[in-house]
């Protein structure tokens, strides 16, 4: 009796706990089952099961005796990615795959904005469909844990509220034009080192509230259609196996209604994934092919699990508008109009982190511009492991410069330094001792002949601008960086050209954060201006010369050292036992899922795999705010070419009920001389709350644009629900009724006006 009086309690409390929001979550793909039924009915299992793992490396099936097509993929998330040999990673060497290169995820979360996020998607879908794709594998939305992340230039932001925004507005603008996309990867795939192996051990309410949120938004929100499994563990499972992940969250909790692709060569097994709700092993069908029909044979696999899982394949294929394979390939993949688009992400993300009265530029006397670095004449777009973007043209900085600037200053150029000189992704053969001095003498004279070269330049100019930072060897999937150091050595170099030149701007192209220890006080300005894309050259010239005043606003906290960030502070960041990475095994054509240990780490006691984030919610500026340990920048941060005064803070009430909307409003003035955009923050901070909090969070931003001497008000609206914790014993959303202070701000570090109110 008592037994089933308490089952009946946790059934309730379950349903209560369901979130409600996942209640309110009914995913449009719903609407095609009727129709789907006639279909599972006339489909052998042989052809359902075929439809669950890859026919090609970018293909899985359809069944053409009955008119439904193959699906096909395309990477994702920044560009589409040219056309390859059905099954291999060889290119075909076409021309008409020549793609739109879209600044990268962090380019993109710098500006703040769901509107160039829905541009950016609808762009992304354009292109995918002039290619004549059904589902783009992107966007790429993991939380930016550490700074060090491989990938952080992919994806967003360390905020979870930024990451949701723009992740939900990415989906939209893709699914709104006929293509799906594949939020990847799901879930807290935060670590390129060791990503196939790594066990991701966290607490219920950092993952709820910190990681999932953008992948929560972009389903909820968003509705989007299709999922991609991490190579990681959670919690000791597979993310492509992982009940807790894919059937309890991602559908029964948000009410996903689509297909979750693996991240390739992410299955390692056979039942459970098909059970725990992956839809597609991909490529290949080591696990869901053969095998897969064996079990559903041997009744080991009920045949349901098999028609849900297709039901959701058909769902998205009926959602999307394919483009018929005759129609496809004709024209040159970039479009003027996507082109367009990246040239206005890319104007919007360039961070001005400092300026000491030296920018804009002043052209009236044709000024020499020394350009110095390595990056001024790189291309982006493709480069490290993994999906790039073969572009039909990418105006590098220095071409920028020359289009913006013409003859109205003389612009020289010298390299500075070299990667080459690095060994950094060379092909290593064994090599006598002799000839190991003999390479490292020559790597010497080089790196000194091409400082010298850039001394002298510097000498004869009257500016220099040095665009050095990371590029997409040092930044790249499939492994993280060893430190956040400016790499080949950068700051020998900018210590040379400040001896014969101090008017120094350096500019940054990097996808993440760098040690600005040395540079930054050898710079009169700075500015990180990413990956950003096809345009970025001319947007950065733009913002350089004063056509643009820069708005972009820091999407991460920029430490001072990389020892002060969470997981390095805490040593819970697990690089792992130098594997072999799972892709680079994949590409190999060996056994991708290949989990045993080349090193014996089994042998020792702690696993080095398991990764513990025991830092929980405190990620990002969440952890420096908190523990009151100093940062380079905050996040949020970015300086223009005006100045804005901020007052007449007010919310719409005192005391919020649960249900409310919080409506704070606050008036900006543009005090100075020329139009530039401020992107407004709001901040909670807890006073006195009944659980933990980190020290304050964003819940809402705007960007505005007052001209010289106006005035506007803005107005915020902050849900009291989104205002809720994760409650890891009751298993919901709970409120904390408390007082709290808004804190309206221009960035993390910088808290302009505060304001007191009670959550009732
Ligand atoms: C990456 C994915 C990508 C896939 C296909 C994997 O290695 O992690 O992001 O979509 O390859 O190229």
């Amino acid at each position: 009796m008592y037994n089933k009086l308490l089952s009946v309690i946790v059934c309730i409390l379950l349903l209560f706990s369901c979130s409600d929001e996942s209640m309110q979550h009914r995913s449009a793909l719903l609407q095609y089952d009727n129709e789907i039924d006639g279909i599972l009915e006339q489909m052998t299992l042989e052809e359902k099961v075929n439809m669950l793992h890859g026919k090609h490396m970018f293909t899985s099936a359809g069944v053409e005796r009955l008119g439904i097509e193959d699906m096909k993929y395309v990477d994702g998330p920044f560009g589409i990615r040219e056309e390859m040999e059905p099954d291999s990673w060889t290119p075909l060497g076409w021309e008409t795959d020549r793609a739109t290169f879209f600044p990268t995820g962090s380019a993109l979360a710098a500006t703040w904005s769901p509107e160039l996020a829905y541009q950016y998607g609808t762009g992304m879908a354009r292109e995918a469909r002039l290619r004549g794709k059904d589902m783009l594998l992107g966007p790429a939305i993991n939380i930016q844990r550490i700074p060090t992340g491989g990938r952080t230039y992919e994806y967003l932001s360390e905020d979870p509220l930024l990451s949701s925004m723009l992740s939900t507005a990415y989906t939209k603008g893709v699914q709104d034009n006929g293509v799906a996309v594949c939020l990847k990867h799901y879930a807290l795939n935060n670590q390129e080192n060791n990503r196939g192996n790594v066990n991701v051990i966290i607490g219920g309410r950092a993952m709820y509230e910190i990681y999932l949120p953008p992948f929560r938004a972009a389903v909820e929100e968003g509705d989007a259609y299709g999922v991609m499994a991490a190579y990681n563990k959670v919690a000791g499972s597979w993310c492509s196996e992982n009940d807790m992940l894919l059937n309890r969250i991602l559908r029964d909790e948000w009410g996903f209604a689509g297909m979750v692709v693996s991240d390739w060569g992410g299955v390692h097994n056979t039942v459970q994934p098909v059970m725990s709700g992956l839809n597609v092993e991909m490529p290949g069908s080591r696990f869901m092919g053969e095998a897969l029909l064996d079990s559903v044979n041997a009744g080991i696999v009920p045949e349901e699990i098999i028609n849900q899982r297709v039901r959701e394949i058909l769902r998205v294929k009926m959602a999307i508008e394919p483009v018929p394979e005759e129609e496809a390939n004709k024209e040159i993949t970039s479009q003027p109009q996507q082109q367009k688009i990246a040239y206005d992400v890319a104007c919007k993300s360039v961070v001005l982190l400092k300026n000491e009265n030296i920018l804009p530029l002043d052209l009236t006397d044709r000024p020499v511009i020394a350009v110095i670095g390595d990056n001024a004449t790189r291309t982006m777009g493709l480069g490290g492991v993994g999906a790039g973007v073969k572009t039909l043209y990418e105006v590098t900085p220095l071409e920028g410069l020359k289009n913006r600037i013409g003859d109205k200053a003389e612009i020289i150029y010298a390299q500075g330094y070299s990667d080459d000189n690095y060994g950094f992704g060379r092909m290593f053969r064994r090599r006598s001792e002799d000839e190991i001095r003999k390479e490292q003498e020559e790597r010497q004279l080089n790196i000194k002949r091409l400082a010298d070269e850039a001394v002298k330049t510097a000498q004869k100019a009257d500016i220099v601008l040095f665009i050095g930072g990371n590029n997409r060897t040092v930044e790249t999937e499939g492994s993280d960086r060893t430190d956040i150091k400016l790499p080949y050595g950068q700051e020998e170099l900018l210590a040379r050209l400040a001896e014969v030149n101090p008017i120094i701007i350096t500019v940054l192209v990097s996808g993440a954060p760098n040690d600005l220890n040395i540079a930054e006080p050898l710079s009169k300005a700075l500015l990180i201006s990413w990956f950003n894309g096809t345009e970025g050259g001319n947007a950065l010239a733009d913002i350089l010369t004063g056509n643009i005043s820069p708005s972009g606003r820091l999407p991460f906290s920029w430490p001072v050292r990389l020892e002060d960030s969470p997981a390095f502070a805490l040593g819970n960041y697990s690089p792992g036992q130098g594997r072999r990475d799972i892709f680079a095994g994949l590409v190999e054509g060996n056994s991708a899922g290949d989990d045993t240990d080349e090193e014996g780490a089994n042998s020792v006691q702690k696993d080095p795999n398991d990764a513990y984030y025991s830092e929980e919610s405190l990620v990002g500026y969440r952890w420096y705010d908190t523990k009151n340990i100093p940062v380079m920048y905050p996040f949020g941060y970015g300086l223009t070419y005006t100045t804005f005064d901020y007052s007449a803070i007010d919310t719409d009430k005192e005391k919020y009920g649960k249900k409310d909307v919080i409506k704070v409003s606050v008036e900006i003035k543009n005090t100075g001389t020329v139009s530039a955009d401020e992107l407004v923050q709001v901040y909670i901070h807890r006073i006195n709350p009944s659980v933990e909090w980190p020290y304050k969070e964003l819940k809402a931003f705007s960007r505005v644009t007052p001209e010289p001497g106006e005035s506007k008000t803005v107005v915020l609206d902050i849900p009291v629900r989104e205002l809720r914790y994760w409650n890891e014993t009751t298993h919901s959303w709970t409120d904390d009724p408390c007082d709290i202070e808004i804190l309206v701000a221009a960035s993390a570090g910088d808290v302009k006006l505060k304001k007191q109110v009670t959550l009732k």
